[in-house]
């Protein structure tokens, strides 16, 4: 199969979809790679590194468009690139179609076949092309938090894991998931005291089992969040209710009898948020005060460690991607259901329920 990997054209987007790594995986399979010139060069993999992995360096997104079977992306694919798609080709990559119509409109017209990543399931539950983005913002949302109660940032001026003699901050954690769990595994190492609220007793016995007495765990209750939430130097925002905005768990009260100089992370703001306070920040501004409580609320954390997140992604994406290449899609979405769940569009038709839905859209069901 020829494989097209176009460099990323979306604001301060420094992540590609294959790597040197992973197009060698490709190349030594038989297949073809065509990877735009400098598409790496912002994460250190340079042209010469796709060149020893055995790509082909094409100087333009349009000649790997035209002449690609299967196009590997990380983010949607922008207006200017929607153009470029046609009837037959496949596009694999980051889609999030429910909440834009107008992508949605592009694609349907574009006649591709669109494999979104993050509709694509697991035997084990869950959604193993998101969750290695929620494990990169999990543990990112410690290091963003701990720099929040610094005194340039307006914080209160106290250092996570104290020293021996002060006391360490104490680190809330709303929802004990991937993005939860991962940030507690960063505040333990940092020395924080950490406490990890979840609606899941499930969830909080695999937290204990995972991290034992270096955590504690408690059932989140209006009254638990409350408690919790005011005692805290630092909180972080991990909530999730599938397929539905986050819920506003902490109030703009709350937050206004929060201590003076603590932080909050709002993982959650991508969906909304979880914090009555929160707005969407950029890496170029992270941070706003509100009640003299720092708030953090970065929609894509993980692009500002692009490297990291490009390889923990392509650990992830590249047995789909060997799949696709090796049995081309239909045979490939055939043989594997969760596979099939990331179909999103083809032939101008709506395949996801849960997109049309979103959409007041046509639904089609594509039988493999
Ligand atoms: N800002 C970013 O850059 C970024 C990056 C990755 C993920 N995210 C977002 O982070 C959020 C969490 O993602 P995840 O992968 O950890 O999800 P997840 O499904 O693994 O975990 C969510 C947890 O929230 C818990 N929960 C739901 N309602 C609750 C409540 N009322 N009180 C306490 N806990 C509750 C669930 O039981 C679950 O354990 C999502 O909104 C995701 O989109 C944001």
């Amino acid at each position: 199969m020829l494989i097209g990997v176009p460099k990323e054209i979306k604001n301060h987007e420094y992540r590609i979809g294959m790597v040197p790594a992973s197009v060698e995986e490709l190349t030594s399979r038989g297949h073809q790679v065509m990877v735009e010139a400098n598409g790496g060069v912002g994460i250190g993999f340079t042209d010469a590194d796709y060149l020893a992995a055995g790509a082909t360096i094409i100087e333009t997104a349009k000649e790997i468009f035209a002449a690609a079977d299967m196009i590997v992306k990380v983010k949607e694919p922008q207006a200017v690139e929607r153009k470029m798609l046609r009837p037959g080709q496949l596009l694999f990559t980051y889609l999030h179609l429910a909440p834009d119509p107008d992508q949605t409109d592009d694609l349907q017209a574009s006649g591709a076949t669109c494999i979104a990543y993050e509709t694509v399931t697991s035997d084990r539950g869950g959604l193993p092309l998101l969750a290695p983005m929620s494990e990169v913002a999990g543990r990112m949302s410690i290091q963003a938090g701990a720099a929040c109660l610094e005194k340039s940032k307006e914080g209160c001026g106290m250092l996570l894991g104290g020293v021996p003699g002060v006391e360490p901050a104490k680190v809330t954690i709303i929802g004990g998931g991937v993005v939860g769990s991962n940030a507690a595994r960063m505040a333990i190492g940092m020395g924080a005291q950490v406490v990890i609220l979840d609606r899941s007793v499930d969830v909080l016995r695999r937290l204990v089992s995972e991290f034992g007495t270096a955590i504690q765990t408690v059932y989140s209750s209006k009254a638990t969040l409350e408690e919790h939430v005011l005692s805290a130097d630092l909180v972080i925002g991990g909530v999730l209710i599938p397929g539905a905005a986050a819920p506003k768990l902490v109030t703009a009260d709350m937050v206004s009898r929060m201590k003076p100089g603590s932080a909050v992370v709002d993982v959650a703001i991508d969906q909304g948020g979880c914090f009555a306070t929160s707005h969407a920040t950029t890496h170029q501004d992270p941070t706003y005060i509100v009640d003299g409580v720092v708030h953090y609320c970065v929609a894509n954390m993980p692009g500002a460690v692009a490297r990291t997140s490009t390889l923990a992604l392509n650990n992830a994406t590249l047995p789909f991607i060997v799949s696709l290449a090796d049995l081309g899609w239909q045979e490939a979405i055939r043989r594997d259901k969760h596979l099939a769940n990331g179909l999103n569009v083809h032939n101008g038709q709506i395949t996801s329920k849960e997109v049309a839905d979103a959409l007041g859209r046509e639904y089609i069901s594509y039988c493999a």
